[in-house]
């Protein structure tokens, strides 16, 4: 997915446009049911890559499949979003501030069911507000007379209520209080238990996902650096950035932490991603080679992939 910039005046005086490639070679799979945790610091993509899966970013290049056919083949903006849903950071910004719950809530279920009569559409609703842990007697309020944590669930029965078989969710509590993101996070995992819905869960803190993903994909300048099941990607993480990311997690046993303790500096400008590996001008492993040579990702185990020359000195 390319942005490019630099269109108006700056074409007018000659300049040729400035292209950003917000994500390059991006190759990867949720399963029926599955949570893939994203994560990697603010830049890296993750958003684009929401975006581009819910239909709101047409790609640059490259394809996106869904049961198997291009993503495009099921049809409009409805039908996607019939069967792809989006949840947002903000809650506060992605509701309408002058709409009731049960106003909002009534306009997705009848567009998505419009047959639907009014009884009908009632009980559904209530059912939905119950399903994310709501009082149905909170649907009159406007956003603003609920807080944070009651805004993000009711973001989430809205995205559930066209009955999606996916639901992206873009760093869904990373504006929320320390102890209503913990409420929030086992939210998504009991709907993906009790569903069946797959999720596509993105964070910039790999703690965030750890124990409710079953595959973790770790981003890194546009490119997926590293993914394996969750487990695996904890015990056994190969790519440097990955092995950085979990080192600075604090809870962690300190003993792990000392040889990668964090990840210095800052990254890259993404007009000007290095020529050879893209975390080369931080790792502390570098190698002459990884300024040159750009590593493709390659399987570590059956499932486990990383984007590294060194794989496998550090898979050993
Ligand atoms: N609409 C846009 N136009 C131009 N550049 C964009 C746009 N959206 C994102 N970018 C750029 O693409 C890169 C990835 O952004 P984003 O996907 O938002 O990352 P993340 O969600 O991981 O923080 C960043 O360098 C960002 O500045
Ligand atoms: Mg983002």
């Amino acid at each position: 997915m390319d942005f490019t910039s630099g269109s108006g005046l700056g074409r007018l005086v000659g300049q040729p446009p400035r292209v950003l490639h917000a994500l390059r070679n991006v190759s990867l799979t949720v399963g029926v049911g599955e949570m893939l945790g994203v994560v990697g610091e603010s830049g890296c993509g993750k958003s684009t890559l929401g975006r581009c899966i819910a239909g709101l970013y047409q790609p640059t290049r490259g394809e996106i499949f869904w049961q198997g056919a291009p993503l495009a083949a099921l049809g409009g903006y409805r039908e996607r979003s019939r069967q792809i849903q989006m949840i947002f950071q903000d809650p506060y910004s992605s509701l309408n501030p002058r709409m009731s719950i049960r106003q909002m809530l009534e306009e997705v279920l009848t567009v998505h069911a419009p047959a639907h009569g009014k009884g009908e559409v009632r009980d559904r609703l209530d059912e939905l507000l119950l399903t994310v842990g709501l009082s149905p007697a909170l649907k009159e309020r406007l956003p603003h007379a609920l807080s944070g944590g009651q805004r993000q669930r009711v973001s989430i029965a809205r995205a559930l209520a066209p009955k999606p078989r996916l639901i992206v969710a873009d760093e869904p509590v990373s504006a929320l209080d320390a102890s209503v993101q913990a409420q929030i996070i086992n939210l998504f995992d009991e709907l993906r238990e009790k569903l069946g819905i797959a999720f596509i869960f993105v964070a910039h803190d790999l703690d965030v996902v750890r124990h409710i993903s079953q595959r973790i994909a770790v981003m890194y300048l546009g490119e997926v650096v590293e993914t394996a099941p969750a487990e695996t990607l904890f015990a056994h993480p190969v790519h440097p950035y990955s092995r950085g990311l979990i080192a600075a997690i604090p809870s962690l046993d300190p003993e792990r932490r000392t040889p990668d303790a964090g990840i210095d500096g800052e990254l890259p400008d993404p007009m000007k991603p290095p020529a050879g590996c893209a975390f080369s001008g931080r790792c502390s492993h570098v190698l002459p080679d990884c300024r040159q040579r750009h590593p493709n990702l390659e399987p570590v185990t059956v499932g486990h992939l990383s984007r590294c020359l060194r794989n496998e000195a550090f898979a050993a």
